[in-house]
Parts: C-alpha cells; sequence; structure tokens
C-alpha cells in the first residue's frame, strides 16, 4: 500500500512514522508513507498556500492551486482509490473505515488547515471527509496520523501477531477484556483467580464477560449498534 500524505506541517507527522510498528511495517515493504510540502507547490514567491476568506471572516483559508498542482502530479503517476480530507466536519472515522482503507492500493491524504481549505477543493478533488471526532484540533495533521496508525497495523505482516489485529477492541463492537501479566501479586493487588486456574473454556467465558460488562458500562451505544447491524 502507499499512502501520500499533503501537509503545511510536515514536521507534525515525522514522529508518529518513523516509531514502533508503522516504522517497520515501512522497512518490511507493507507500506511506503511520502509526506509532502503543499508549500514547494505554491507558485508565489513568498510560498504563500493560504488567503484572506471571500465574504470576510477571522482566519485564512488554504488555496487550490498548490494542492490542485500536487494531486494532479501524483494523480498522473498512479491511480488513487481515495482521497481523503481531515477535518473535524467530515464523517465521523471508525474501525470499519480503517478496515475498508486497508485493502486499498493507493490514497491520498490531505491535512486540513485549522480556518478550512478552499471549498472547490472538498468539492472537485476530495473523495471521503474524515473527522476523527467531536473535538477541534489545530489541524488535520495529527488526525491523519491518528488514520494511517489505525490502517497500517491492519496491513499484513505489519504486526508480529497476525491474530492481534483481528481480536483488538471494536473489530467486533466490544471492548477488551482487561491484561495482566506477572507477577501475579503486586502489593497485595491480585490477579484474577480465574486467569491462573489453566481453565481455557473458563478463561475464554470470563474473557467474554468482561468484554461484556465493560462495553455495557462504558459504551453502552456498541451494543445498541450490534443488534442494529
Ligand atoms: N482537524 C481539526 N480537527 C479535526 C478532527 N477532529 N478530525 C479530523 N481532522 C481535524
Amino acid at each position: 500500500m502507499r499512502i501520500d500524505i499533503l501537509t503545511i506541517h510536515p514536521g507534525l507527522l515525522e514522529g508518529p512514522f518513523s516509531e514502533s510498528i508503522i516504522k517497520r511495517a515501512q522497512a518490511k515493504g507493507c507500506v511506503e508513507i511520502v509526506i509532502h510540502n503543499i508549500r514547494d507547490y505554491a507558485q508565489n514567491k513568498h510560498k504563500q498556500v493560504d488567503d484572506y476568506a471571500f465574504g470576510g471572516g477571522a482566519g485564512m483559508v488554504m488555496g487550490i492551486e498548490a494542492i490542485d498542482i500536487l494531486i494532479e502530479k501524483l494523480k498522473k503517476e498512479r491511480q488513487y482509490d481515495e482521497i481523503i480530507y481531515t477535518a473535524p466536519d467530515g464523517e465521523q472515522y471508525h474501525q470499519k473505515m480503517a478496515n475498508y482503507f486497508s485493502t486499498l492500493e493507493n490514497i491520498i491524504i490531505l491535512c486540513g488547515h485549522y480556518k478550512g481549505i478552499d471549498q472547490r477543493i472538498r468539492d472537485h478533488l476530495i473523495t471521503r471527509e474524515i473527522s476523527i471526532g467531536d473535538y477541534v484540533l489545530t489541524g488535520g495533521e495529527l488526525a491523519a496520523a491518528v488514520l494511517v496508525d489505525s490502517v497500517v497495523r491492519l496491513l499484513p505482516g505489519a504486526m508480529s501477531d497476525e491474530t492481534s489485529a483481528l481480536t483488538d477492541s471494536y473489530q467486533d463492537n466490544l471492548l477488551s477484556p482487561p491484561v495482566y501479566t506477572r507477577p501475579a501479586e503486586y502489593k497485595g493487588w491480585k490477579v484474577p483467580d480465574i486467569l491462573l486456574s489453566g481453565n481455557t473454556k473458563e478463561i475464554e467465558q470470563w474473557k467474554l464477560d468482561q468484554s461484556f460488562e465493560r462495553t455495557q458500562r462504558l459504551r453502552p451505544d456498541l451494543l445498541t449498534d450490534i443488534k442494529n447491524e
């Protein structure tokens, strides 16, 4: 899979992709992540990519030209399955979208700008608009990093334990059960006896019960979603 990320703050994206699973997935060739600085495609001598909003209003708006030139250049090199724009007024992101994106060959992610981008970019170039939650970030970079992280970990070979992505919270609309490791007791804080019992069948049932209990308590909306599917 190839992911092209278009941003005016490339530095914000360097950290998340140079550590841990995402770093290894790139080294293993599961994914190619290419970060482009939109400013490099500005046609004016000050490399300015935003301008005042028509009709007034506070804040600058990111203009069409540099983004269009960059997207056109990329589209000439390969076919893109989705061109995603990250913004707080997009569709709410969830696990099933991550699953779908992980099946694609090439995607572009355009990182949003704090006061928005010219609507014509959204109308003519973007195929999906995604919000990672009902709160406002200073820009779409961190949202793009969340998207990439959630997609790349699903790619074949990205995780050392192939089954673990499938048992995640949300893959079956249930939160994960609690997990424990050694020591079995610390400061009098004990691991539940059942996990030390060796009774595999009962342990599996306990994990499922814990998942339901946690989901009911913390995210009852997920259980309603199951019924509605
Ligand atoms: N840009 C600013 N806030 C955002 C959000 N919640 N999701 C995606 N992109 C954003």
